[in-house]
């Protein structure tokens, strides 16, 4: 095959594919038409074969055709593609049309958790009787969360079970007790806290969750006694509950409170009666209380001699519990928007 030749046969490809590329409506077809041309195993490329067959002094012509027709083929290309994009944007702007006369859609301001209600409303309830809030860590050492609320180093409460501990010997705190430590530490007597936070204990059924809220209370002064104590809870729980409600205080025990009392409100679940959230008591039981044990202020620098004082530790999603009539403890930490839609 001479020059002329293959410059005959390279323009009729071209013109080709050219035309072929012309006929396509899609950019897919547009790549696989050039590519049937220029690809690896395209025409063109079986054609460059035949430069074997042509005089060594016709070859820079016929490189030249070559890339001729490559460029031809390549810039029908481009613009076939250009021309695609544009009947696309073009169709868009015909059959694409915004109705403005529609509604628009409506975001929900969202609310607080059932929890958080509930927390800030009892925080409400001491901040009108003069409680101030303390805060403390959530992983805390020995010493805060046991050692200096008097427990012996036996105590069951300090079991594994009971408590997550921490690689380096820290824990994640089972109670906001040492809330009450760190305060000691912290200000002088006369103290008047309350401490909201999290909790963790290795605990998990209708009523117990490995992760749940108290409110710490502190109050000492000079003369504080168990009545202090006994109608400070009453007024919260009537404030809260409504004048009717039914609370009982039973005798307990707590390492760093003595004497030590539970407290318990009627189920409203059962009124009384016994039902499965109750384990069929007819209470439950929703926080802790008693008179803070003189060990306790002497590993705090406070003199027991002079001072006394009450503290107190409520379990807040047990109150949220009893005040939304929630069964299920666990419903709280699922975030089913169902169910938090609700409050
Ligand atoms: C305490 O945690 C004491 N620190 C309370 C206290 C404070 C006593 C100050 C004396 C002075 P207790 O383990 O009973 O006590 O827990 C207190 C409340 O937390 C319980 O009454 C209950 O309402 C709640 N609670 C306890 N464990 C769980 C749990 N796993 N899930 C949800 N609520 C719980």
């Amino acid at each position: 095959m001479d020059v002329v030749e293959l410059e005959g046969r390279l323009q009729k490809l071209a013109d080709e594919a050219v035309e072929a590329l012309s006929a396509v409506e899609e950019k897919e077809e547009a790549i696989q038409v050039k590519n049937r041309y220029l690809g690896r195993q395209g025409t063109v490329q079986e054609l460059m074969s035949v430069m074997r067959e042509i005089p060594n002094e016709q070859k820079p012509q016929a490189g030249r055709a070559i890339n001729r027709c490559k460029q031809q083929i390549e810039s029908s290309f481009e613009d076939q593609l250009k021309e695609i994009a544009e009947r696309e944007l073009q169709r868009r702007i015909e059959e694409e049309t915004v109705d403005v006369t529609l509604p628009g859609r409506k975001t929900s301001a969202g609310m607080g958790h059932p929890l958080r209600q509930v927390e800030r409303e009892l925080i409400a309830i001491f901040d009108a009787m003069g409680f101030e809030v303390a805060e403390g860590p959530e992983i805390e050492s020995d010493y805060y969360n046991f050692e200096a609320l008097n427990f012996p180093p036996d105590h069951p409460a300090r079991d594994m079970q009971d408590t997550f501990v921490l690689e380096d010997g820290r824990l994640l705190r089972t109670h906001t007790s040492p809330v009450q430590v760190r305060t000691m530490h912290a200000y002088e007597v006369p103290i008047r806290i309350i401490s909201p936070g999290r909790v963790y204990r290795c605990d998990s059924d209708l009523t117990h969750s490995p992760v749940f809220h108290q409110i710490e209370g502190l109050l000492i002064d000079e003369d504080v006694s168990m009545a202090d104590l006994k109608g400070t809870l009453t007024a919260f729980a009537k404030r809260f509950f409504g004048e009717g409600t039914k609370i009982r205080f039973r005798p307990s025990y707590f390492p760093f409170t003595e004497p030590s009392a539970e407290v318990d409100v009627e189920c409203i679940f059962c009124a009384g009666e016994g039902c499965r959230v109750c384990s069929r008591t007819g209470w439950l039981e929703v926080l802790g209380a008693g008179m803070v044990d003189p060990n306790v202020f002497e590993a705090s620098g406070i003199d027991a001699d002079r001072y006394s004082g009450f503290a107190f530790g409520l379990g807040v999603e047990r109150i949220a519990m009893l005040k939304r009539g929630i069964r299920d403890i666990r419903r709280f930490f699922e975030n089913d928007v169902r169910f938090l839609e609700q409050f």
